[in-house]
């Protein structure tokens, strides 16, 4: 019989704190880097934050070389792109300053930084075994928690798909959360990234790979959420409301690096690959829909979770708990105005079909959620997410 053990992974060294972007250069020192890459995206340097980073390293006066093309969720071709470019530099640390995107980026390039044919690792499955340059990671959304995973996804140009690449070398040396570097977020990022964050929670909650170690981490986020998402994403310059919600993405990333996440991701792939939606906008709006039929088969976690939420004790009706759930996340969606519809984001109705078998074929995700989710039923999913009604 095969004996399963599990694991339980983090960066190095986690260091969470208002401030904490100050301490970026004496980590740096550390590592003896003579030259340093730095990934961020356009808006963050528009935001200032790029240019924030680049002067704090300048006491270091060790050269920088900055990659910052990131327009938008990234491809492998973009990837590409960053591991040339940081090769031709020779540049032997890498700091990703950003949200998902940036960090994806960020670490799959430190990953790949020594390897000569990168296609194996992106577009053929093969797993980065090794990194041997060192990776440092900055969030500025509370969402995606890829400075905690050992995930990056990034979309295939060639299948219009997104996909995923896994391994622990993408967990980082240094993971520094900062607050502040969030208070400049948008607040349509804030909210999508933020509900992304409690799916990672809900998800790895229920997932058949849940430990009790993993369950604190998610059950810890998802008491967290409801006491700072509406702050955060109308009332940005709260510092609190942003320390909260960076707490949620840390632990809700932590218990997905672990425990993994399920359907609802699963749903969203196809949307960002075909219709290029963004990652927190997709998993926002399909969580009601998708946890509609899921729930039905761990009515006793949809308890706990409405418990976590604050929204009553239903230990007595327990098969009442997931409309409650259900219903208070399509109500988030009107409240911290994001679409609840795919009529809303221009997604084709002749496309659900194809949408549909894309997903079915996404087992690496659907097999983590305990009722099994066929085509039809993915179908007749995406159609209620269509026309917007539970
Ligand atoms: N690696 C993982 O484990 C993991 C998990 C979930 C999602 N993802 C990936 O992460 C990506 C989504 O990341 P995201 O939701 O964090 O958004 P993002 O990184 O795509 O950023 C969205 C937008 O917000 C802007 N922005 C971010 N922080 C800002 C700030 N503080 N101030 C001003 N502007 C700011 C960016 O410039 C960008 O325009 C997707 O590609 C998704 O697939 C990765």
């Amino acid at each position: 019989m095969q004996t399963l053990f599990q694991d339980f992974r983090m960066p190095s060294n986690l260091r969470f704190g208002v401030g904490a972007l100050a301490t970026l250069p004496e980590e740096v020192k550390q590592w003896g880097a003579t030259k340093i890459g730095l990934v961020s995206d356009r808006g963050l340097e528009k935001a200032g934050l790029v240019g924030r980073v680049v002067e704090l390293l300048g006491s270091l006066s060790i050269p920088i070389v900055t990659f910052t093309e990131i327009a938008g969720e990234p491809t492998f071709r973009l990837v590409e792109q960053a591991v040339n470019h940081f090769k031709r530099e020779q540049c032997d640390l890498v700091i990703g300053i950003g949200g998902g995107s940036a960090l994806d980026v960020a670490k799959t390039t430190a990953s790949l930084l020594d390897k000569s044919d990168l296609d194996p690792y992106l577009r053929r499955n093969e797993k980065i075994e090794i990194r041997k340059i060192p990776c440092i990671l900055l969030p500025t959304t509370s969402g995606t928690g890829s400075e905690v995973t050992m995930n990056a996804i990034f979309g295939d140009e060639e299948q219009e798909l997104k996909r995923g690449i896994v391994s622990p070398v993408l967990l980082p040396d240094l993971a520094i959360i900062d607050p502040e570097l969030t208070l400049s977020c948008p607040p349509r990022v804030t909210a999508s990234s933020g509900i992304d964050a409690f799916t990672h929670a809900i998800e790895s909650y229920i997932s058949v790979r849940a430990t009790p170690l993993t369950k604190i981490y998610a059950e810890k986020a998802m008491k967290q959420f409801p006491h700072h998402i509406t702050k955060a994403v109308h009332h940005g310059a709260n510092l609190e409301a942003r320390t909260g919600m960076c707490w949620v993405s840390t632990l809700a990333g932590v218990t997905l690096a672990n425990a993994g996440v399920g359907a609802v991701h699963a749903l969203a792939y196809p949307l960002g690959g075909k219709f290029h939606i963004e990652h927190g906008i997709a998993n926002a709006l399909l969580m009601p829909y998708v946890f509609q039929v899921i729930g039905t088969t761990c009515i006793q976690e949809m308890v706990d979770v409405a418990a976590f939420l604050q929204l009553g004790d239903y230990h007595q009706k327990p098969s009442e708990a997931l409309n409650a759930v259900v219903d208070y996340f399509y109500q988030l969606l009107k409240q911290l105005d994001l679409p609840s519809s795919l009529a809303q984001l221009e997604v084709d109705e002749q496309s659900l079909p194809v949408l549909a078998n894309q997903a079915s074929k996404i087992d690496r995700l659907l097999n983590n959620t305990p009722y099994y989710l066929n085509e039809r039923k993915i179908l007749q999913i995406y159609q209620k997410a269509f026309r917007g009604e539970l």
